[in-house]
């Protein structure tokens, strides 16, 4: 089965995608994504992911203060960041920042359930600090420390920008995060579990997702897609544009998905709405280039939007930089790969799948 499509690889209970018929199933433990999108937070998805059920709301205030508590880097690591040079993609800086954190930690091969809590609570918390402090480093611009009055989208939008968000900007990052937050067996998180699978440390599966994850096939895709809207420019070229494209047999990028082929990914129907409310209220360019360019695409090949097509243009309009895209996607998703990571450990057998041998056989050695 060539890319394993449709191969049901492990058994999980911390997300549910089902197609039936015109309804398309997403849940989070159970909780349908639309729900936690309108009503939750990011970090009550965090809890909930990691701990298999929503947070009372005492349980919740803490969790938030202790994950805000957790943010602040090593000084080892703001020194990686700032010695890299500053042409790095920021998801190298990301896995290189992963490996690094690993070093630093002492119990990094102990792997009883209360220090693999631990480590996920630091990684989720510290993800957003390196994104940002790197991106302030190679700007040249001084760093602006976490703040614990702030939740974690604010938070981080405030330590990119230098200024807090207006509760808009807040709200969509945060929503955003939410619906980045899991996504069952993606490439991404099948690369962690499979690093889990060998008993590798927790740092070791978070680095071997997120160099997954960085692919334009996979999350990288965004970044491509602001490439392709910046290219056409503006709302009346972007039929051409797809037309040409796919006549020259390329792909149109943040189109597509392996599970949702006939059906809408319900997440970049939630992503739609929220870059048409960012839009609505800010710049609209880039939705209104996306929403020509996703007619067009429908139009000559039947293509729908994946996730990443709609991201593009909610955070352009949140003022962050096309190459950090990607960092986003792996700023929600580092939630669903420590939860697989954890679930994986908690109920282990190696992954080892075969392969079907089709190279020359028997050849007799010569020198
Ligand atoms: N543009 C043009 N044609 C496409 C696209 C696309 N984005 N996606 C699928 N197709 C077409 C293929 O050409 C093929 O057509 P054909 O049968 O006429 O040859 C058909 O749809 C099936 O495509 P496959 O490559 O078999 O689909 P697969 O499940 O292997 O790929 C993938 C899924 C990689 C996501 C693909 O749709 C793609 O390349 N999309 C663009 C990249 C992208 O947006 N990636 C993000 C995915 S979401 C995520 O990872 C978070």
């Amino acid at each position: 089965m060539r890319g394993l499509e449709d191969v049901i690889a492990c058994e999980t209970s911390i997300s549910r995608i089902e197609l039936s018929g015109e309804k398309t199933i997403l849940e989070y433990r159970g909780y349908d994504i639309r729900d936690l999108a309108k009503k939750s937070c990011f970090e009550e998805v965090v809890y909930l992911l990691l701990y298999g059920e929503l947070p009372k709301k005492y349980e919740l205030q803490d969790f938030k203060i202790e994950l805000a508590e957790r943010r602040e880097l090593p000084p080892q690591i703001i020194g990686l960041l700032t010695h890299l040079p500053p042409y790095t993609h920021p998801m190298v800086v990301l896995r290189t920042a992963t490996s690094y954190l690993g070093s630093l930690d002492k119990k990094i091969d102990i792997k009883t359930r209360e220090e693999n809590l631990e480590k996920a609570k630091n990684l989720i918390a510290r993800f957003p600090t390196v994104i940002a402090y790197y991106h302030r480093i190679r700007m040249g611009k001084n760093l602006i420390p976490p703040t614990l009055s702030l939740g974690h989208a604010a938070n981080f939008l405030y330590m990119m920008h230098g200024e807090e968000p207006s509760k808009t900007a807040e709200k969509a990052l945060d929503m955003d995060l939410i619906l980045h937050a899991e996504h069952e067996l993606n490439a991404s998180t099948f690369a962690a579990r499979i690093a889990a699978s060998t008993l590798a440390d927790m740092y070791a599966c978070v680095v071997a997702a997120t160099g997954t994850l960085m692919g334009p096939l996979h999350g990288g895709a965004a970044q491509e897609v602001m490439k392709m809207l910046r290219e056409v420019a503006t709302p009346r070229r972007a039929e051409d544009y797809v037309k040409n494209k796919l006549k020259r047999g390329e792909r149109l990028m943040g189109f597509g998905h392996r599970v949702y082929k006939n059906v809408i990914d319900p997440r970049a129907e939630l992503l739609r709405k929220l870059a048409r409310k960012l839009a609505s209220e800010g710049e609209s360019k880039w939705f209104q280039i996306s929403e020509a360019i996703a007619r067009a695409a429908f139009k000559y090949k039947k293509l729908l939007p994946n996730v990443d097509f709609y991201s593009a243009s909610v955070y352009a309009n949140l003022r962050i930089p096309d190459d950090l895209f990607v960092n986003i996607f792996a700023m929600g998703r580092i939630s669903g790969w420590l939860a697989h990571i954890i679930e994986q450990y908690e109920n282990n057998r190696l992954i080892r799948p075969r392969a079907k041998y089709i190279g020359k056989k028997n050849r007799k050695y010569k020198n």
